[in-house]
């Protein structure tokens, strides 16, 4: 099928590099896969990357002499080279590998975190973030006695602006922020609310998780001091993820795991710590992983991010457009125009749960419960709700399905 004239991508023609979209379940039900926010699926390039990797140029990294591992330390170290230059960094050793998005707030948590906040500080968060833009945080908190604040949404889930500029005072040490939620799909204003933070005197972390799949990052336009993401959301594989850190910061901070690879020197009074980015990558790193999220990110090049962020927001407005039709929805999150291809719900009288069971039935893959962020739902005074999230191979005709898939669930529930 040729690009309709009104769709920014060919997703038809795209999802044939992903062969589990082909799956077929459920007596012969197409796969409809709308669980992108959880993880993503990976194209076939990506597979023969990690293919080819472990059968012709696999050995540990920066320890070997020996010509295989010279050349596993180059791909290892050209795969930071092509994150640097996706996220537009301006060094390559700002870009720390990690293994995901959780680990690199972990780091910035327990080695910037134990080293620069004090009692009485305080960390300004949104009540949007999921438990890994929290939950390291209130450690922090336990550690320190710092105070750990929540910028308020409004009614559609958008983040209160002047409520956050108010927030932030010369207590506000660090300002962590997801730059899209992963429940209410909002698009926050990131480089606007890095400038109040930096005005403030503030070091500011991204939780760049659901953002830097999907839309063009520039950590420079942001002016980010941390920027946190994962390689499996991003057609990559699980076991790797990426923080990006200020220079200067990074310099500054101590290790946060010890090990090896990450020292100078080592005797038996003590050590001292290696250079950037060495330091914080103690132990075997994720390199196959690496390389497979330098294949993923190849591959988001040549479909083009703008595109794909463009494509997602006709997916998000279509998915609003025909549940509301459904009747007995209630959206979780603001309008489309406002967000990225995420699309939260809970449907009068019938359980996250059951509806996510009947979806299932008809083949289509959704996420149901708290997506982590249990704060946002206490908040939205929900227990639970179901989430469908796009990535630019899902199709109009999947958005369809949802639907129908929502018709046949009133259709069991309420005998209509
Ligand atoms: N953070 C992932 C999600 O939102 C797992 O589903």
């Amino acid at each position: 099928m040729a690009t309709a004239p009104s769709l920014p991508l060919d997703a038809e023609s795209l999802r044939r590099d992903f062969p589990i979209l082909a799956t077929r379940i459920h007596g012969d039900k197409p796969l409809v896969y709308l669980d992108n926010a959880a993880t993503t699926q990976r194209p076939r390039q990506v597979i023969q990357t990690l293919v080819d990797a472990y059968e012709n140029r696999y050995a540990n990294v920066h320890r070997g002499i020996h010509w295989l591992s010279e050349q596993s330390t180059d791909l290892y170290e050209e795969a930071r080279e092509s994150v640097r230059r996706f996220i537009n960094a301006e060094r390559r050793h700002e870009v720390i590998f990690t293994t995901g998005c959780t680990a690199s707030i972990n780091l910035v948590a327990r080695s910037w975190g134990d080293q620069n906040v004090r009692a009485g500080d305080e960390i300004l968060l949104t009540i949007m973030e999921h438990h890994s833009n929290i939950v390291p945080w209130q450690q922090l908190a336990q550690r320190t006695g710092c105070r750990i604040r929540f910028a308020p949404i409004d009614s559609q889930g958008r983040l209160q602006v002047e409520q956050f500029e108010a927030l932030l005072n010369e207590r506000t040490r660090l300002v962590a922020l997801a730059a899209v939620s992963n429940v209410l799909g909002t698009i926050n204003p990131v480089e606007s609310l890095i400038a109040a933070a930096h005005r403030a005197g503030a070091v500011v972390l991204v939780d760049a998780a659901q953002s830097v799949p999907h839309e063009p990052t520039d950590v420079r336009r942001w002016d980010a001091d941390f920027v946190a993401f994962s390689g499996h959301k991003m057609l990559g594989p699980s076991g790797v993820g990426i923080l990006y850190g200020r220079e200067r910061l990074l310099e500054a901070m101590p290790p946060f795991l010890g090990g090896g690879s990450m020292i100078r020197r080592v005797t038996v009074d003590g050590f001292e710590p290696g250079d950037l980015p060495a330091r914080f990558e103690a132990g075997t790193p994720p390199i196959v992983p690496a390389l497979g999220l330098t294949s993923a990110i190849e591959y988001l090049e040549s479909v083009g991010l703008e595109k794909i962020h463009r494509y997602e927001q006709l997916l998000a407005e279509r998915a609003h457009e025909l549940l509301e039709a459904e009747g007995d929805i209630r959206f979780l999150g603001p309008p489309p125009e406002f967000k990225a291809g995420i699309v939260s719900f809970t449907v009068d009288g019938i359980h996250a749960h059951d509806v996510a069971q009947v979806l299932d039935r008809q083949g289509v893959a959704i996420r149901a419960g708290h997506h982590c962020a249990m704060p946002l739902h206490k908040q939205l005074g929900v227990v639970a709700s179901n989430r469908a999230s796009f990535y630019f191979y899902n199709t109009l005709e999947e958005v369809e399905l949802l639907a129908a898939g929502l018709r046949e669930l009133k259709r069991v529930f309420r005998r209509r």
